[in-house]
């Protein structure tokens, strides 16, 4: 497509994307307030403490000599403005945090990132847009998507630029030694404010694949970016009903995107989650696009079902697309459970479980199977960076089992699997720990998941620091080799990279 006509398409459905919200009473906050006494675990969804943090500790155990660097993480951090309290863990504004390492001391660093959303409600001392699932009182009107961004979900570390990222709007970009942040990032002017998901997918060579979702026109936008940076190709899909997908998968010939049937309905006086309804008895379409030629594309089917994230794709050459994910029947969690979590309530239990698929592009037809017992729930499945849109043979996810004896709703463990053995190892945390996303970070030098080490932060609610472990990746059902705690929590958050 020409940069031109996906200039004026995106710019268009910006305009028509504009979020609306409604006043509504606050009860949230009390109710939050009144839980968390008897529901210590709550501890990861309270209001960060601190706009900032730069503190360093002592770390303990084995800590290898060969893993030194900085792992970044971002999440939503400022639940609460003033008296009011966001109605969905989603809304929290983002906050980006670098935990730096060299063997001997541990510096964790954050910031919150300055959003025009966060500068300016800080500014007024109160919310003055509607957020993904959060009505205010007395909106203001919402000019852009970069108007509501609030760059929490991930982070992207690609030619020389640290960058937070939301979903819907651009990604921000930060100073990677101070966490200042530096502004709304552009990738060229004709792609100024198109959708950039927080999933981008990056090959070995550093070639960087990503979509974003226009709802109201009913388009996927699709990106391709070289190791430079450099935009080499933009498009859009039609694909209404759209969905909200949240990540993807690229193999060395094709992008793959499920859109599953949580449909688009149009957003009058409501939150973009309240504009969205979901279709259970609809199918999961699967869109199948030519990295070289985004206008050649098909599209296949799978039941219903509700994915965030998957682990990898690769492509055989049988023309059989594989790829692997973490499933849920609906997506309850995101509707239901998110916003109770923000009013101190579990809500019932919504576990995903990893399916693995295969899309066959010559007979036309895409299958799916459980990869383990209902009973093992997965989610934040990760692989060796080195092995990205290329087959792999292991996987690292955090887990938890039905058997748990958890204090906590959340995932309780972390776990490696391997497709070529079929062994599945479990490292569980103590019943009142709350592992965040854990990385497969590789030994330098090693051959591709042959050796390195399972990187990930902890939120210990009985002791009230926030932890960073380090497991041995070949030997993790023994526990972390080495550990640091922060004296401190931090907010549950969501997704990092690690930079060596
Ligand atoms: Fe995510």
């Amino acid at each position: 497509m020409q940069r031109r006509a996906f200039l004026q398409q995106t710019a268009s459905a910006l305009a028509l994307t504009s979020l609306f919200g409604r006043a509504a009473a606050d009860a949230y906050q009390q109710a939050f307030k009144a839980a968390l006494p008897q529901a210590p675990w709550l501890a990861g969804l309270e209001s960060v403490a601190q706009p900032a943090y730069d503190t360093t500790v002592a770390v303990s155990g084995r800590w290898p000599a060969a893993l030194s660097g900085t792992l970044y993480r971002n999440g939503p951090a400022r639940h609460d403005i003033g008296n009011f309290r966001y109605k969905h863990w989603f809304d929290g504004d983002g906050m980006l945090h670098a935990y730096r390492f060299d063997g001997k001391t541990l510096r964790h660093q954050a910031k919150m990132v300055m959003t025009t959303k966060y500068t300016e409600e800080l500014a007024a001392g109160r919310p003055l847009y509607p957020g993904f699932a959060s009505p205010v009182p007395n909106p203001a009107p919402v000019s852009s998507a970069d108007a509501v961004n609030v760059a929490n979900i991930s982070v992207l570390h690609h030619h020389d630029k640290l960058l937070a990222l939301w979903e819907a709007g651009s990604p921000w970009e930060m100073n990677a030694d101070t966490l200042d942040t530096l502004g709304t990032y552009s990738f060229s002017a004709d792609t100024d404010g198109a959708p950039f998901s927080a999933h981008p997918r990056v090959e070995p060579d550093g070639t960087l694949w990503n979509f974003g979702y226009l709802s109201a026109a009913g388009l996927l936008a699709l990106w391709h970016i070289d190791a430079q940076g450099r935009v080499v190709k933009v498009g859009t899909v039609p694909a209404a009903p759209m969905g909200m997908p949240h990540d993807f998968v690229v193999t060395d010939r094709h992008i793959v995107v499920l859109l599953c049937p949580l449909h688009y309905r149009g957003i009058e006086g409501s939150t973009f989650l309240d504009a969205h309804e979901w279709a259970g008895d609809a199918p999961t379409r699967v869109l199948v696009v030519d990295k070289n030629d985004f206008s050649s594309y098909r599209w296949f089917e799978l039941p219903a079902q509700w994915v965030f994230h998957f682990g990898n794709a690769w492509e055989d050459s049988q023309g059989v697309i594989h790829f692997d994910a973490a499933r849920a029947p609906t997506p309850t969690l995101m509707q239901d459970n998110f916003r109770r979590y923000m009013r101190g309530d579990a809500g019932e239990e919504r576990p995903s479980q990893h399916y693995s698929y295969r899309i066959d592009t010559r007979q036309g037809k895409a299958t799916e199977s459980a990869l383990f017992e209902q009973s093992f729930a997965t989610e934040f499945p990760v692989i060796d960076p080195r092995v990205s849109c290329r087959r792999n043979d292991r996987l690292v996810m955090l887990h938890r089992k039905a058997t748990s004896k958890a204090a906590h709703p959340m995932l309780t463990g972390v776990s490696t699997y391997s497709y070529s053995t079929d062994r599945l190892e479990s490292y569980d945390y103590p019943a009142t720990v709350i592992p965040e996303e854990h990385l497969y970070v590789p030994r330098p030098g090693s051959a591709p998941e042959s050796d390195g080490w399972i990187v990930g932060t902890a939120l210990d609610f009985a002791r009230l620091e926030t932890q960073l472990n380090v497991f041995d990746a070949q030997h993790l059902q023994d526990g972390p080799i080495a550990s640091a705690a922060l004296p401190y929590t931090l907010p549950l958050g969501l997704h990092g990279k690690f930079v060596a």
